[in-house]
């Protein structure tokens, strides 16, 4: 069906799940609407009036019927909705080997940035049948990431992050669109997905002359913007260390606890105030308009390289 051209290339492992689901979706539906189709016409010439004086003879009950066009109809949706769930969970799942890439979303441009400093705009280059997890950030409206060769869709939220992942089977260019109207160039925010060998990537990566990597970036504008003076390594500064934090479990003023995953880093930077650390002061200003979503990602890349251990899961809501 993958030549059939109302449907696109199946370029990931997901592809084919989604389109039997589609296929079985789209089967149920033509079978009911022929049969009703069917139904009527036949019906209407069968008990159709032969006489002025004729009365149609009305049945009362009918349990076994009743029953019958009640359990097979729940049978047939609750196939859809558990294996529609199966593979939404897989969808939502990324596996905890799966490749960490950052996608920054703006008016009208894909944003993307490898760990090892490589950035790309409208244009994703990654490994044949590597899992690919994407973390993915908004500087303004609601985008979203969608990919109909790998059957990924994924809304990009602004004040959060999203999560996507997918393992690409098929070495080729796929599109890459925006699939939320997000102003007058929204049809022009589209790129491509490059899909390489493993060793046609590596040297991609190796081609280019990176600024240097993400945590290194994210350590350079840790102290431009003076982090530094209060987050001191020791932990004797005003503000607690973000030495060996990620993956850690804070302990909060308010007496909660949280764990510091990319979430909890994104919202002390941006705001330092909802979550104050037990035994701080909240004395830290907000960084917001200060550090674009670029910058928190690679403050976050820098803490993280400083950590002990990566949260494992989905955008670290899952898995612990
Ligand atoms: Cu971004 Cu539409």
């Amino acid at each position: 069906m993958g030549k059939f051209p109302l449907f696109p290339e199946q370029a990931s492992t997901f592809a084919p799940d989604v389109d039997h689901l589609t296929y079985f979706l789209l089967a149920v539906a033509v079978f009911f609407t022929l049969l009703i189709f069917c139904s009527i016409f036949y019906l209407a010439i069968r008990y159709r009036r032969r006489s002025d004086q004729e009365l149609p003879h009305v049945p009362h009950g009918g349990m076994a019927l009743e029953i019958v066009w009640s359990v097979i109809p729940f049978g047939i949706t609750m196939v859809m909705f558990t294996w529609g769930a199966s593979v939404f969970f897989n969808e939502s799942r990324p596996p905890d080997n799966a490749m960490p890439l950052y996608v920054v979303a703006k008016q009208w441009m894909w944003k993307i940035e490898h760990m090892e400093g490589q950035r790309e705009i409208n244009e994703l280059h990654i490994p044949l049948g590597r899992a690919v997890k994407l973390t993915m950030a908004s500087e303004d409206v609601i985008h979203s990431f969608f990919v109909p060769a790998f059957r990924v869709k994924q809304d990009v939220v602004p004040g959060k992050y999203s999560t996507i992942w997918f393992q690409p089977t098929k070495p080729g260019k796929y599109h890459l669109f925006c699939a939320e109207f997000c102003g007058t160039r929204h049809s022009g925010m589209i790129g491509w997905i490059y899909v390489m060998e493993p060793q046609d990537y590596q040297n991609w990566l190796s081609g280019g002359a990176p600024a240097g990597t993400l945590a290194e970036s994210g350590e350079k504008l840790f102290t431009e913007l003076a982090c530094s003076n209060c987050h001191k390594a020791d932990g004797t500064g005003r503000c607690p260390s973000v030495e060996g934090l990620f993956g850690k479990t804070v302990q909060l003023a308010s007496g909660a606890k949280v764990v510091a995953d990319e979430a909890y880093l994104r919202e002390s930077i941006l705001h330092p105030a909802a979550k104050i650390v037990a035994g701080y002061q909240p004395v830290m200003p907000t960084f917001q308009g200060l550090v674009t979503e670029d910058g928190v990602l690679q403050l976050i890349e820098y803490i993280k390289s400083l950590g002990p251990k990566p949260v494992v899961g989905g955008g670290g809501a899952l898995g612990k």
